[in-house]
């Protein structure tokens, strides 16, 4: 488990640049298990928020505590041994191109003085976890980039950390190469209880694999939650990036947009139309599987007797409530809005 709290970083003044306040008071919490996906435009302090994780960077205000240990209190020397608790992957791998694949898993084990033969097993057993038991005698330029990223995720768990930080992981990946190291991540965070931390500018990698997202912005928090929740609130800048209103081509103005997850998803419209009278058609609609549930947005049509539609949508805008959504269910407008990527 990850705690951030109050966390401030200001790179000081040098003679060429002016001093640059790249986090402001940011506060997050990744619980075990978890994967906690950082977002925001280029710029906005994701890197700087992975290395303050790992105390590679000293933020300037503010505590980091990994497991219950406070990091930021440490002495240099427990630092080091409380760094070997979170491992790092990043975008270009960052292997050494003159050893082998088993050379490079084991290098974080030689460092920490653990003799060979117990280094060449663990190593082999992480190769071989991540699909990699046939090239194990392969150097980084015989091996894909996919490949190459497999290599970085079995060395970064070669010293069994508790914690995982990737910073954009799959950004040099082609989309297949993406979409099996993305899987990998996943199942290694579940199987072995690690607390991951994945930067990306991808909202795409955010659906597949995360359970909860940070929006970073100018270095500060600007939205966050478990995907299902964030998804449901109308005030969330990241909801339409998540799961994009539906374009239901009419300017009709009596339509409604109702926002359904979980269990929910299945009871609400067979509820309705048992309790009013009423005729619903869906006249759009999006749905997208996120953190593993599947979430719609629906624009739909009531019609029948003018008490029982608007008994309806009060119906309607009750059940949005209760699915965390604090505003109610509401007419829209027909106009898709932009939906650019976070960066
Ligand atoms: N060592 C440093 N010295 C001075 N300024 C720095 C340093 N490292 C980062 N910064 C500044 O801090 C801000 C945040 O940088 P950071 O690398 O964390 O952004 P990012 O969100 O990871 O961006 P990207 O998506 O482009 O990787 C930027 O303005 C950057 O110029
Ligand atoms: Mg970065």
């Amino acid at each position: 488990m990850i705690t951030l709290s109050a966390i401030g970083k200001t790179f000081p003044a040098t003679r060429r640049q002016a001093a640059v306040t790249a986090l402001e008071d940011v506060s997050l919490t990744v619980d075990r298990g978890q994967v906690m996906g950082i977002v925001g435009p280029s710029g906005s302090g994701k890197s700087t928020l992975a290395r303050i994780i790992n105390l590679l960077e000293r933020p300037t205000t503010g505590t980091v505590t990994v497991d219950g240990l406070e990091l930021t209190s440490l002495r240099t020397s427990d630092l080091n041994r409380a760094r070997r608790t979170i491992g790092m992957i990043f975008q270009q791998f960052n292997l050494l191109d003159s050893r082998t694949a088993l050379a490079n898993v084991e290098l974080p084990l030689e460092l920490a003085g653990i003799g060979r033969g117990e280094r060449r097993a663990r190593a082999t057993e992480l190769l071989e976890r991540v699909g990699l038991g046939d090239k194990l005698g392969s150097h980084p330029a015989q091996l894909s980039g996919g490949q190459r990223q497999r290599v970085a995720i079995a060395r970064a768990l070669a010293p069994r950390p508790s914690v995982l930080l990737c910073d954009e992981a799959t950004s040099a990946l082609d989309p297949t190469s993406t979409t099996s190291v993305l899987a990998l991540l996943r199942e290694l965070t579940a199987e072995l209880g690690l607390t991951t931390v994945l930067i990306t500018h991808e909202m795409d990698v955010v659906k597949r694999v995360c359970d909860a997202v940070t929006l970073l912005e100018n270095g500060r928090v600007v939205d966050a939650g478990r995907l299902g929740e964030v998804v449901t609130r109308p005030d969330s800048p990241l909801a339409t990036r998540l799961l994009p209103h539906p374009d239901p081509g009419t300017s009709d103005p009596d339509l409604i947009e109702v926002t359904l997850g979980g269990t929910e998803h299945d009871h609400v419209l067979t509820d309705l139309i048992r309790r009013y009278a009423v005729d619903v058609a869906v006249v759009a609609a999006t749905v997208e599987t996120l953190g593993g549930q599947r979430f719609g947005r629906m624009q739909l049509r009531l019609d029948g007797p003018g008490d029982q539609v608007a008994a309806a949508r009060e119906h309607l805008a009750r059940s949005q409530r209760s699915n965390g959504a604090s505003a109610t269910a509401s007419a829209v407008t027909t106009s898709t809005p932009a939906l650019s990527e976070v960066a």
